[in-house]
């Protein structure tokens, strides 16, 4: 918004386009704009599927004409850059969402709104029709809504109001013809911040929270609680400066080239700009609540913000694990009540029930996540399971049949490999479930339902936070498959209730990084590393191995701890570096009879174990422990310090850590 100096409305899109582009990395399946018409009487939008470069020379074209070069004092535009989480990447689907044919209001929303359907169904009953598919167009619809059933309320309040019928996460903007110059933004879960440009230097390091207990109709003289300063009687509390540029964005690196000077807005902050000043209210105010937001100044560039405090995407990607796997859960899991909704298949799961078996298919760590959870759906589905790669399966022609319930995982939804195969078997009549990270993409089209993993956009080419969504969507799978089986009850009881820890215990486990830095200083220089285990923990030992190949191209192995004596205990010595998993599950007792049989050979081991096992501990000087699970969700918790061993590795190593060589992130070719 600009009250600076007069921009154009061209100037206004440039400025948008290069936010966009500072945030591609969030998002990259479609694009939009929108902003004000010339006679200020209408919202234009353009919209592309693509990147942002698309809708850059869409608006090129769009708005050459000389009227969009006229400068104005005051200017609302919003933009977006999405990652889809519902409805197939396509300009319909693209935000921003409007509320009408008229675009009265039009939103941006990042995040996702998880009971869009129930308020999706109540606005179909009062005459609403929906255009898209997105759970966007829902808010922009209840925002019109209760504009028409209270035309007093400002423009605030009707936001206020709408965001308390929303449950789920958002970083939300709306802008409406209605309230030209004014723009309200608000955020749950979802990162949204203020910057904040001036002429001069700012005359304040904060703004003060207005807290309102109910909203009143426009007009009337409202309650202004307990606020600090005098002028907090006036409904918007004014920045000194009158010359202000406000920016809201979903991160820093959309606005740091405009301002350093930005306000980190918390959950349930409505924060509205009109006539070029800034308020920031509440609904509520609870005792320990801040009176004012502080204004901070980012001492960062462009490149360090876009990857937060971390070095690498990957190093971000692994960090980000403990809120990458409470978005897989969001809006399925009812911790509460013990029930679990996975939209995307519940109308298959009696069909998937009465089948012969279940195939799990995917590449590389998808695969991985297959083997993961393999052991758990024999348990909580009773029926076989088979896990293939997709390129053997394909070469071996493998005998598929109309009875097969076939998974076809994988992060892009665009691996040449897996979706030859999801090919392969819907031929042949199968039912095809996709499990994928990227709504639209060709998996997701070609199967008949799915899991949309809900990690976000992963951007280093190996796969980290992916990987324990694809295990946390299987195992949701798992657990509404056995829904109704009495005698499990218990069972998934412990698993639900190890999956409401699961975040946390993330957070412990990234705890480990600087041990993990120490270790890898141990080991960056050998050639090999063997990782051992079985079980619950032998997928981790194929993932950590595949990390390890990828990021550092030292030759590593994930050995089934099982088959050790079947070959690779001949690679044992006091040299050769082993890291072993052995944690107090029913194959403890294994484990320990593997571990012996390596120290025995001189070697002297890495071991991965429960925290305070001293009596595992004892066999060896390195050890990283991790929390306790249940036996089933160890695996997520064992992958976290292989993925930041090998990330660190690869850094002493001086490898490129988030394009390695020779590989892509997305295989599209056989
Ligand atoms: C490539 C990537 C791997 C990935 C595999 C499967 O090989 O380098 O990191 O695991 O493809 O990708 P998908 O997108 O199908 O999960």
């Amino acid at each position: 918004l600009n009250y600076l100096t007069p921009k154009s409305r061209q100037e206004v899109l440039d400025l948008l386009v290069t936010g966009l582009k500072r945030l591609e990395y969030r998002g990259y399946d479609s694009t939009g704009v929108a902003i004000d018409s010339p006679d200020n009487k209408d919202i234009v939008m353009v919209k592309r599927t693509g990147k942002v470069k698309v809708l850059e020379d869409a608006i090129q074209e769009h708005f050459s004409g000389g009227e969009y070069s006229e400068p104005v004092n005051t200017h609302v535009g919003i933009a977006h850059t999405r990652w889809a989480t519902h409805g197939v990447p396509c300009e319909r689907n693209s935000h921003p969402q409007r509320s009408d044919e008229g675009n009265s209001f039009v939103v941006v929303h990042n995040g996702i709104i998880t009971n869009y359907n129930d308020v999706k169904t109540f606005l179909a009953k009062k005459g609403y029709e929906f255009e898209s598919d997105t759970d966007t167009e829902v808010f922009a619809k209840l925002v019109h809504h209760l504009w028409k059933k209270h035309p007093n309320y400002s423009f605030r309040e009707l936001v206020e109001q709408a965001i308390q019928q929303v449950e789920g996460a958002f970083a939300i903007a709306v802008k409406s013809k209605h309230f030209p110059g004014e723009c309200v933004a608000s955020r749950r879960s979802s990162p949204l911040l203020v910057g904040i440009k001036t002429k001069t230097r700012l005359a304040t390091d904060h703004i003060p929270i207005l807290y309102g207990k109910e909203l009143r109709p426009h007009g009337q003289t409202r309650e202004l609680p307990v606020l600090p300063r005098s002028e907090s009687t006036s409904e918007f509390m004014p920045l000194e400066e009158k010359e202000v540029e406000y920016f809201f964005a979903s991160d820093a690196s959309a606005v740091i080239e405009h301002t350093n000077r930005v306000i980190y807005l918390e959950d349930d902050d409505v924060a509205a700009v009109r006539d070029g000043t800034l308020s920031i209210h509440r609904l509520k105010k609870s005792l320990d609540d801040p009176h004012a937001r502080e204004i901070t100044t980012l001492k960062m560039e462009i490149q360090q913000i876009m990857k937060g405090n971390y070095d690498y995407f990957m190093q971000k990607e692994i960090f980000e694990q403990p809120e990458s796997v409470v978005n897989t859960m969001r809006g399925r899991v009812r911790f509460d009540g013990n029930a679990i909704v996975l939209g995307g298949i519940k109308d298959f799961i009696p069909e998937i029930k009465r089948c012969r078996r279940l195939m799990l298919i995917g590449c590389g760590t998808s695969y991985h996540s297959a083997v993961a959870t393999r052991q758990l759906l024999e348990e909580l589905t009773e029926l076989p399971v088979m896990v293939e790669l997709a390129s053997d399966f394909l070469d071996r022609n493998t005998p598929i049949f109309r009875d097969d319930v076939c998974f076809f995982i994988s992060q892009s939804g665009e691996t040449a490999d897996t979706l030859m195969a999801l090919r392969y078997c819907k031929q042949r009549g199968a039912l095809i479930v996709g499990i994928t990270n990227t709504v639209g993409s060709s998996i997701c089209r070609e199967s008949h339902c799915g899991v949309h993993i809900n990690a976000g956009p992963e951007i280093g080419v190996a796969s980290t936070k992916a990987y324990t969504s694809q295990f946390i969507s299987l195992v949701m799978f798992a657990l509404v498959m056995s829904e109704d089986r009495l005698s499990l009850q218990q069972r998934r009881l412990e698993i639900l209730q190890a999956l409401s820890k699961l975040a946390d215990q993330i957070r412990e486990v990234l705890k480990l990084d600087s041990k993990v830095q120490e270790l890898a200083k141990d080991l960056y220089q050998h050639k090999s590393l063997l990782i051992m285990g079985r079980g619950y923990n032998f997928a981790t030992c194929l993932e950590g191995a595949l990390k390890v190949k990828e990021l550092t191209y030292m030759h590593s192995e994930g050995i089934m701890a099982g088959e050790l004596k079947h070959g690779p205990l001949a690679l044992v010595d006091g040299s050769m570096p082993v890291l072993m998993i052995v944690l107090r599950d029913p194959v403890y007792v294994k484990c320990m009879n593997a571990l012996q049989q390596v120290t025995s050979r001189k070697g002297c081991p890495v071991i991965i174990c429960e925290e305070g096992d001293e009596e595992t501990k004892a066999f060896s000087t390195r050890h990283l422990e991790i929390p306790r699970t249940v036996d089933c969700l160890q695996g997520i918790l064992t992958v976290i310090p292989m993925q930041l061993l090998s990330y660190h590795i690869a850094v002493l190593r001086g490898c490129d850590v988030d394009c390695p060589r020779n590989l892509a992130k997305s295989v599209t070719v056989e």
